[in-house]
């Protein structure tokens, strides 16, 4: 993937941090975890050169590097979508450069959307699969063409991923859903035309990132698991008048908790 990440930015990150993770954990929006690594570097996306820059409220755009229990773990605090403006190869170009940091382990959060009636806001769910709406140009798709990716039978989300979340939300007592994404392009929220919709599609959460990163996290050989976190439900007889922004960020924060103490017992289970 070199023509996503260009020769300098990846000099500048991998001199700038001299310890090399091996697992990533990217935060949506509003979601705050992993605040207390040990050793932590922290390097923004304004001061990387050629970086894409971040333009939504919730996401800082800072990537940190440090120590949680042994294990150099890299937390990125925003990312782009393409409802910003952005194109697919900006999209990628953080896990890209996690890719050329040595990650072997991604680990996608977002807020989202409960399309299924039993989520309440505050659940978090496991992505077992996706559905993906996001527009694909035709230059991404040649791209993902040239990968060989059509030739694969797909799971995007790794299944050892998945039992290991499972136990982690047993020894953590932080209970987990199981469930199907959908991506919408946005930036509007759904309508109550496409909760219906979706309802008869099986779909469990919705959101507006997440696939494209699955898909060529996966793509680049990383182990992708994904988790999302139920900020809003849309399920129109519960959901309030308007799903805002602020909404999503605030129920987002109070989730934060949950999501940490969970994916810190994954990384305490991984076998790298
Ligand atoms: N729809 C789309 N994206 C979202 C939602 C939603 O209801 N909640 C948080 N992100």
């Amino acid at each position: 993937m070199t023509d996503v990440l260009s020769k300098e930015t990846t000099e500048f990150v991998n001199n700038f941090f001299t310890d090399k993770p091996k697992i990533a954990v990217v935060l949506g929006s509003g979601v705050k975890a992993f605040e207390d690594l040990e050793n932590e570097t922290k390097l923004s996306y304004n001061d990387i050169p050629n970086f894409p820059q971040s333009t939504v409220q919730g996401h800082a755009g800072v990537i940190s590097v440090g120590k949680y229990n042994g294990q150099t773990v890299s937390v990125l605090r925003g990312r782009f979508h393409k409802y910003e403006g952005h194109n697919w190869k900006n999209v990628i170009t953080p896990i890209a450069l996690m890719k050329e940091m040595g990650v072997k382990v991604l680990i996608l959060t977002n807020a989202a959307g409960g399309i299924n009636r039993i989520y309440i806001p505050g659940d978090l769910m496991l992505i077992e699969d996706h559905i993906n709406f996001q527009e694909v140009d035709i230059e991404e798709r040649k791209a993902l063409h040239e990968m060989k990716l059509e030739k694969r039978s797909i799971d995007f989300y790794d299944k050892e991923l998945t039992k290991i979340a499972r136990e982690a939300s047993r020894i953590s007592k932080v209970k987990m859903q199981e469930g199907i994404y959908l991506s919408l392009p946005g930036p509007s929220y759904e309508t109550r035309s496409e909760v219906l919709m979706m309802r008869k599609m099986n779909v469990d959460a919705v959101g507006m990132s997440t696939v494209p990163e699955a898909i060529w996290g996966h793509s680049m050989g990383m182990r992708v698991m994904g988790i999302s976190c139920i900020t809003n439900s849309t399920y129109y007889e519960n959901a309030m008048s308007e799903t805002s922004h602020q909404e999503v960020v605030d129920v987002a924060k109070k989730a934060s908790e949950n999501i940490d103490r969970l994916l810190k017992t994954v990384i305490d289970n991984l076998n790298l």
